[in-house]
């Protein structure tokens, strides 16, 4: 449903990614891994369409419907939704009315801080204690004063609430303690049950002790230099990116 064409991304009028194709279908696990610089941010914020990263080549499509010139928030009502490596804070905004204005935009309700259905609010509540994080945190200023961890379990649990068609998780397991990656494993597991489409960036394979990706791909200087199966993702952990470059 993802479809990835020859894609070239520029950033500040440098070139960072070159002839990117890639494929991510209904109710699959597709993982990129690669150095860090090699471009694997810049792939998932110029699909999510973060002002700044110009697409110079190729297009993205979801369910065959052209997303290239659309703006982020467009491609996010068309279902797309982007896990941040680094979430930012957002002082004044509460993690719940959050969740709530992103819902209420999908449900096209005009005025965004109209208050939460309590259906809506009991979903954030049972989110929060399926990732991790107690119920205060619904009532917490986003991200603000979040540790690493808590701000991943943050993001997972808007991709659980959301309902988006494909789920872009950048680095969702750093920082996270042992439990909290196996939590995190299980929810992806869950969002492809549900047959969502993942694209998961990450940089080591420990992830994917709980949870086999469908397909890999492996990116190098803003190149994809090799494609395979879930084990191609094991033999990263263990060889490094050296046979690849
Ligand atoms: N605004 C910018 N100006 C100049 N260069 C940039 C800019 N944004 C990104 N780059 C460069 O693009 C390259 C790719 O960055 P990107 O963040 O996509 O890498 P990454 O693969 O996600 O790395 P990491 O594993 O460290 O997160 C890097 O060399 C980075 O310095
Ligand atoms: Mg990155």
């Amino acid at each position: 449903m993802l479809e990835i064409e020859n894609l070239a991304v520029e950033v500040e009028g440098k070139t960072i990614l070159e002839n990117i194709n890639l494929r991510v279908n209904k109710g699959e696990l597709h993982a990129i891994m690669g150095p860090n610089g090699s471009g694997k941010s810049t792939l998932a914020y110029a699909i999510a369409g973060k002002g700044g990263y110009v697409i110079r080549n190729g297009k993205i499509l979801l369910d065959g419907e052209d997303l290239t010139r659309l703006e982020p928030e467009e491609r996010a009502l068309k279902g797309i939704f982007l896990g941040f490596q680094e979430p930012p804070p957002l002082p004044g905004v509460k993690l719940s009315t959050l969740i709530v204005a992103a819902l209420n935009k999908r449900r096209g309700v005009k005025d965004l801080t109209k208050l939460s259905s309590m259906r809506d609010y009991k979903a954030i509540l049972e989110g929060l204690e399926k990732v991790g994080l107690s119920k205060s945190y619904a009532l917490r200023e986003a991200n603000v004063g979040f540790s690493g961890g808590e701000k991943k379990r943050a993001e997972i649990l808007q991709a659980m609430l959301l309902d988006p068609k494909i789920v872009i998780l950048d680095e969702p397991d750093s920082g996270l303690d042992v439990e909290g990656v196996a939590k995190i494993a299980e929810i992806i597991g869950e969002l492809r049950g549900e047959g969502k489409g993942l694209l998961v960036i990450t940089h080591y394979a420990r992830i994917f002790k709980h949870i086999k990706p469908d397909k890999v791909s492996i990116l190098v200087n803003g190149k994809i230099v090799a494609k395979g199966g879930g084990e191609l993702a094991y033999k990263v952990d263990d060889e490094g990116y050296k046979s690849f470059s």
